[in-house]
This record gives C-alpha cells, structure tokens and sequence, in this order.
C-alpha cells in the first residue's frame, strides 16, 4: 500500500474559520492512525485521523447537502441520518439538507424521483424505527447522471450511507466530479450487518444483528437439549463474509459447528460434517450448527442482485433447507433417530431498531463525516479502526475485501470444539 493509497483528497485549502466552538477538541489535520499495529508493520502506513478542524473549506450557511443511502436494509440508518442532519444544522447552521430516496435511483435523472426535505423535524424520532426513512434500493447508476443531478441541485457534499456496493457507486461518483472539477464533497458512512468492508473494524449494524442472531442460537440450542438427539440448525446472513455467524457463535457459546464462507468444509467423507454430527450425537446427544448462507458452493449455488453480488435469498440458492434436508437423509440412513428444528430469523436481523451501541458508533460516524465534508475531505469514507475514527479513501476500500481472519476463526473453533471438516 502506498502513501498515495493512503492519501484523503481534498477539494482544495481550508479558509473558512469552523463556528464550532473554541473549545471543541480539534484534531489537526497532520493528525494519523497507524494502518498496522504490529510493530513488525509499521511500514505500511497510516489513515487521515477523522474529527473537527479548525479552519473548514465551505462556508455552511451557504451550503446544499445531500444525503443517500443504498443496499440492504441495516440496523442505524435512522440514526445516522438524524445525526448527520442535527450536527449539520445545529453545529455548523447548514440550511439545506435533501435526502435522496431509494438509493442513488434518487439521484438518476431518468428516474425522476423528487428528494425529500430534511431538518430537526423532519428526523426528530427517527431513531426509534428501523429501516431507512429515505427508502434503499440496490444497484449501480451511471456516474455522469449523478452528478449531473448534484450540480443542478447545487449540492456541496453527499453523504452515501451503503456497503461494498454503495461504496464502488460513491468513488465512481466521486471520480466523475473530480474528472469535471467540481467542488462537491463525497464522503460514505459504511453501513451493513456483514461488518465486511475492508478498514474499518466494525461497521454499524452488525452488533445489532448478531445480538438478533444469538436469539435464534439460544432458542436452536433450547429445542435440540429437549429431545433425544435434538439438532439445531440456525441460517444466518453472510453472503461472502461470516462474521456474524462467527461472532453469534462465539457470543451464544452454544454452537457446536459454524459454517462460513471462509472455511471450506467437506459434506461427505470421515472427516466431513455428516460424520462429525453423527459422532457428536453419539457423544453429547444433541448438536447445533450455525450456517452463514454463503458458506457452500457444493450446497448452493448464488444468483446475483442488482450489485453483481451472491444472492441466496430464492429457494434454489438457499443453502439452510438443503443442509437440513442432507443431515435429515444422512441420519436417517445411519439408522440415528434424530429430530430436526431448523431456525432462520432471516430478515429479522436486520429490520429492527439499532442496540445501544451501534446507536453510539452511529452517532460519531455522522458527526465524524460532517467535520470531514466541512474541511473538504471528498472520495473516503468515515470509519472506526483500532477504535479511532479515520477517513479511509474509497479507492483503497474498492480494492480489497474483508473476511474473517484466522485469529477469529481460531476463537470460533475454541469455542465450539469443531473438529477439521475436511
Ligand atoms: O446487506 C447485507 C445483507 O444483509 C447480506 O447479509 C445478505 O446476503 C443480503 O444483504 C440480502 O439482502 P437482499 O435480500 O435485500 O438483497
């Protein structure tokens, strides 16, 4: 990674004195988080560390911002709207606020969909509801009919709230404005229940859905400890990432196999995952297995949504009936007689309200990505790493992805004592 790499653009010099007050604890701009902490690797750099500056590059009474937000449905989006929107007026007395509806479809011309007006209130109670109140949708737009649609609105920065996908849309954006020379900050707040975009530790959403996800382990584990032979089955989201099967599993610490994307595992075979239940009924006399969707090509195989990314939600691609459905015949054949519950909370994860601390991480996102669209930061995003706030330039997130590594991964295997599957 090159310092290049590292580098937050900037729309231009700072010479605007902030209206925060004198008081406010102002990080200058030379101020780094270290991309590695291991002392070995130090080398490979560090972020722009993300907060107030003193001097700022927009003057905000005069400002138009925007504000859009992309993808699947996640736990804070409210929240981050509403902060993003009082922080905006309140702090740095921005008038004009216009939320995009359904995804950057709000901001293709072709499509013709009228932004909504946004101040205190318009977003005062959001926060209790889940969802959006701006609407998502999936899917890319062309670059050059956003930002034609920025200029004639005369926005000064656009918030894009969204994962991977959302993200790639925000830096061609980006790319776009800067071919054109225009002045038009954008910066993305990294939102999704799969915590997988790569620089940031944890992205908002996720604690909320595995607290969700752990529900469904305990009630899995309840059903297979009260019959003989009980098996548990939970599905859970993770298209090409487990954390929140990893993490569910670990938090719930009932779990006995967990399946990802990252660790291949074998069906068939001594060593492979039939045998392994049936030894562990032998054993214990119960199992529960939690599945991230993603977890098998040799189960399902993906379609693809309006991003281009795996898509399991038709029953074709679902891997949790087809395993269920695999142990059932496995078992039944191996004259074990086992009695099946099978759990997907599905959509349940991810629909609700955000926990308490997701609402803190939304809250200091927001605040975070106005200080950085005031000082003219454009083309990053803002977000947590080693628990600082940073601003990570989008072309390096676009890059590379973020899976589980094998530290967590070794976590999950203390915990639930799987043996290799392969
Ligand atoms: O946004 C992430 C996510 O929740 C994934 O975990 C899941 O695979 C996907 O969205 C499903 O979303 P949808 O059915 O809305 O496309």
């Amino acid at each position: 990674m090159s310092a290049e790499d590292l580098r937050a653009p900037s729309l231009g010099e700072c010479s605007v004195t902030s209206p925060l007050p004198p008081e406010t604890l102002w990080v200058e701009d030379g101020a780094r988080v270290l991309v590695s902490t291991d002392p070995g690797e130090l080398a490979s750099g560090s972020f722009e560390r993300a907060g107030p500056r003193r001097r700022i590059f927009f003057e905000p009474r005069a400002m138009r911002v925007g504000i859009v937000t992309c993808g699947g449905m996640c736990p804070g989006i409210n929240n981050v709207v509403r902060a993003l929107v009082l922080e905006l007026h309140h702090k740095y007395g921005v008038r004009e606020v216009l939320g995009f509806r359904f995804g950057f479809e709000g901001l293709d011309p072709e499509t013709d969909t009228q932004p909504m007006g946004l101040g205190p209130s318009e977003v005062r109670s959001i926060h209790k509801a889940g969802g959006s109140i701006l609407g998502l949708s999936r899917g890319a737009h062309d670059p050059a009919g956003m930002a034609d649609t920025l200029v004639r609105r005369r926005i000064d920065a656009l918030f894009a709230i969204g994962g991977d996908g959302t993200l790639r849309g925000a830096r061609a954006l980006h790319e776009e404005i800067a071919r054109r020379g225009a002045r038009i900050a954008i910066i993305g707040v990294p939102k999704t229940i799969d915590n997988d975009v790569p620089f940031v530790d944890k992205t908002f959403g996720f604690d909320t859905a595995v607290e969700l996800a752990c529900l469904a382990i305990d009630a899995a584990h309840t059903e297979a400890t009260g019959v003989r032979n009980g098996v548990g089955i939970v599905r859970l989201m993770g298209r090409e990432a487990g954390f929140i099967a990893a993490a569910a599993t670990l938090a719930s610490a009932e779990a006995n196999f967990c399946l990802i994307p990252e660790a291949p595992f074998d069906l068939y075979g001594e060593r492979g995952l039939l045998a392994a239940i049936e030894q562990r009924l032998a054993a214990r006399g119960h199992a529960v297995v939690v599945v991230a969707e993603g977890c098998s090509a040799h189960l399902a195989r993906a379609d693809r949504d309006a991003s281009g990314n795996p898509s399991y939600s038709s029953a074709e691609a679902d891997v949790g009936p087809r395993l269920r459905d695999t142990i059932a015949a496995y078992l039944r054949e191996a004259g074990v007689g086992a009695t099946i519950k099978y759990i997907d909370p599905s959509y349940m994860i991810r629909s609700v309200p955000a926990s308490a601390t997701d609402a803190i991480l939304c809250g200091r996102l927001a605040r975070d990505a106005v200080h950085a669209a005031m000082a003219g930061k454009t083309g990053i995003l803002v977000g947590r790493w080693h628990r600082a706030f940073t601003h990570v330039p989008l072309g390096l997130v676009v890059k590379e992805r973020r899976r589980v590594g094998p530290d967590l991964w070794q976590q999950v295997l203390d915990t639930t004592g799987q043996p290799p599957l392969r």
